[in-house]
């Protein structure tokens, strides 16, 4: 996996050269390309469809991902684009890839030019006099961006306590930290997008009351904003480590983009780093401060990293891999106190240090959502449309707990895709769509060179099992609880975790993978 477009599309020319149906048998795809362009032929029930190769989101190449009958889905994150249209009916991608004509010729298809642009009809259906939204995250943006996409023309406006408009926070901790990825890559949208859509932006200012009789809600500088649907989106905020002197200047979390150029900062005076927390965050922050010649430790109570999430033997390779690249561990070890200079283990242990990272869990941002009287425990409770207990109020994100369809609890998860997905399913909803949220969730996390991906939902596994081989960095790891398939973790298998991911959307696990 790479962040950068494929260079030389693999295929063939399917302008000149074009495809037969020899090359695409009906339910297949074919990636080619046109005008040095990569283009993917999908072919359903006899036609053929023609639309850009690479995934919006990151470039990843759709042509080595899988076409499930309906939607062709990216090898990396996960993004699901439609054939017909190019739309991202889901993220992480939010932009269309082109769509490009089709013409047969001597029983071979040619893809001409550029598909005319097809008009849309809007939905029809109830509409809200204006939208609110808390929260200019992952799940808030993705609402705005669906309202407009939807064709909803009432006012939108987006109110973030964060004083940068909505960013790619999963890049915090891995590329823009290490040094891969700069500062301009970091918005979701320009800033005049926001202009263009229509979309009023309010940052800095946190929301503290909401009114459910008279919709309205009230900022922290004494405005109060009246809505005719809001969306409550306001994620989590990284728990606080409760030892001697943790407020020290050289002490950070890792939640904002703010928090990122901090770290960035004071990784230029340092030499030494503790990282408090072995958890994806943890370990990608240690990864990207190792890359960039800190000299990490990593201070954790678990005996093997994420073991809890990917199961001992993948969780194993990953300690080795960070070793390997020079992080030192201090497993079943917990923090006693931060000195200038020093962090102090339990143990008595000093471990030097001029830059201290915490990542120890996160917790959802509950309270507004108890101001407002809505039924809230362990998160804000939603019902499969993703509504509150309130009239006209729906809650997306880290904080929404929902009846999860495929392991028939609630839950509430902590995956940037599903944020973004829950913040369109609530916009759509909004309009009257009436779709029930019945996403399987996934994630993805860096180390190094190494993707993890992750489908489904594990909690209470039982049983962890390999298939393929961890060290070769070709496996997929299984977690079953009953015998039966709860999730998938998997290394380079962007196949296998995908058509785990539709097993498990229809109801089943996947013996490609293991299941
Ligand atoms: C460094 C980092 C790396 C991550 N990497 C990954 C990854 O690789 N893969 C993955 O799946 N997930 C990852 N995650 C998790 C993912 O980013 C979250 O699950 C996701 O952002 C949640 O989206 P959200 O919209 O619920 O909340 P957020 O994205 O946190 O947005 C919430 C917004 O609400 C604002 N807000 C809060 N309260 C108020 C209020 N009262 N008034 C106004 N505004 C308010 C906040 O300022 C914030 O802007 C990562 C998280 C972090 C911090
Ligand atoms: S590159 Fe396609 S979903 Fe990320």
């Amino acid at each position: 996996m790479s962040d950068t477009p494929n260079e030389t599309p693999s295929g063939p020319d399917l302008r000149a050269d074009g495809a037969s149906p020899g090359d695409l048998p009906d339910g297949g795809m074919l990636a080619g390309h046109v005008d040095g362009e990569p283009v993917l032929l999908v072919r359903r029930n006899g036609s053929v469809y023609a639309m850009g190769g690479a995934c919006t989101h990151y470039h990843g190449p759709l042509g080595e991902g899988v076409f499930d009958g309906e939607l062709v889905r990216c090898p990396w994150h996960h993004a699901c684009f439609r054939p017909e249209t190019g739309e991202a009916v889901r993220a992480p991608a939010l932009d269309p890839v082109p769509t490009y004509a089709v013409e047969t010729r001597g029983g071979r298809w040619f893809v001409t030019g550029p598909a005319e642009a097809t008009h849309r009809p809007r939905p029809a259906g109830h509409h809200p006099e204006s939208v609110l939204i808390v929260g200019g995250g992952a799940a808030g943006l993705a609402a705005a961006e669906m309202l407009r996409r939807e064709g909803y023309e009432g006012p939108v406006t987006l109110v973030s306590s964060d004083t940068s408009a909505p960013y790619d926070r999963p890049n915090v901790s891995k590329d823009y930290l290490a040094g891969n990825a700069p500062e301009e890559w970091m918005p979701l949208r320009p800033e005049a997008w926001y202009g263009e859509q229509r979309i009023e932006l309010i940052l800095g200012r946190t929301a503290v009351g909401v009114d459910t009789s008279k919709r309205s809600v009230r900022l922290d500088d004494g405005r109060e904003l009246s809505w005719g649907a809001l969306l409550l989106a306001t994620g989590a905020t990284p728990v606080h480590l409760d030892v001697p002197c943790s407020g020290e200047p050289h002490v950070h979390y890792v939640r904002s983009l703010a928090d990122g150029r901090a770290i960035v900062a004071a990784a230029e005076e340092a030499e030494r780093a503790v990282i408090v927390g072995a958890s994806f965050i943890g370990l990608e922050v240690a990864a990207s401060l190792t890359t960039g010649g800190i000299e990490v430790h990593v201070v954790a109570p678990e005996a093997v990293p994420m073991e809890r999430i990917l199961g001992a033997e993948l969780g194993t390779f990953v300690r080795r891999l960070h070793e390997e690249h020079g992080v030192h561990f201090h497993l079943g070890r917990t923090v006693g106190s931060i000195e200038p200079g020093e962090v102090t283990l339990d143990d008595g242990t000093g471990v030097q240090a001029d830059l201290v990272v915490i990542g120890v869990g996160v917790r959802p941002n509950l309270d507004l959502a108890r101001h407002a009287g809505l039924d809230v425990d362990g998160g804000v409770l939603v019902d499969e449309h993703l509504r509150t207990s309130a009239e006209g109020v729906w809650a997306a994100g880290d904080i929404a707990r929902w009846p999860d369809p495929h392991t028939g609890d609630r839950i509430r998860v902590e995956h940037w895709v599903i944020a973004q997905r829950q913040g369109q399913t609530a916009a759509r909803n909004m309009l009257g769509a009436a779709e029930t949220f019945d996403q399987v969730p996934f994630f993805w996390s860096q180390h190094y060179d190494l993707p993890i991906n992750y489908v489904g939902h594990g909690a209470g596994w039982d049983s962890a099992t390999v298939s393929g081989s961890v060290d070769d960095r070709d496996c997929v790891v299984t977690l079953r609880r009953g015998g039966r398939p709860l999730a998938y973790a998997s290394v380079y298998r962007d196949i296998d975790s995908l058509k785990a991911e539709v097993a498990l959307e229809r109801g089943g696990g996947d013996p490609a993978a293991g299941g």
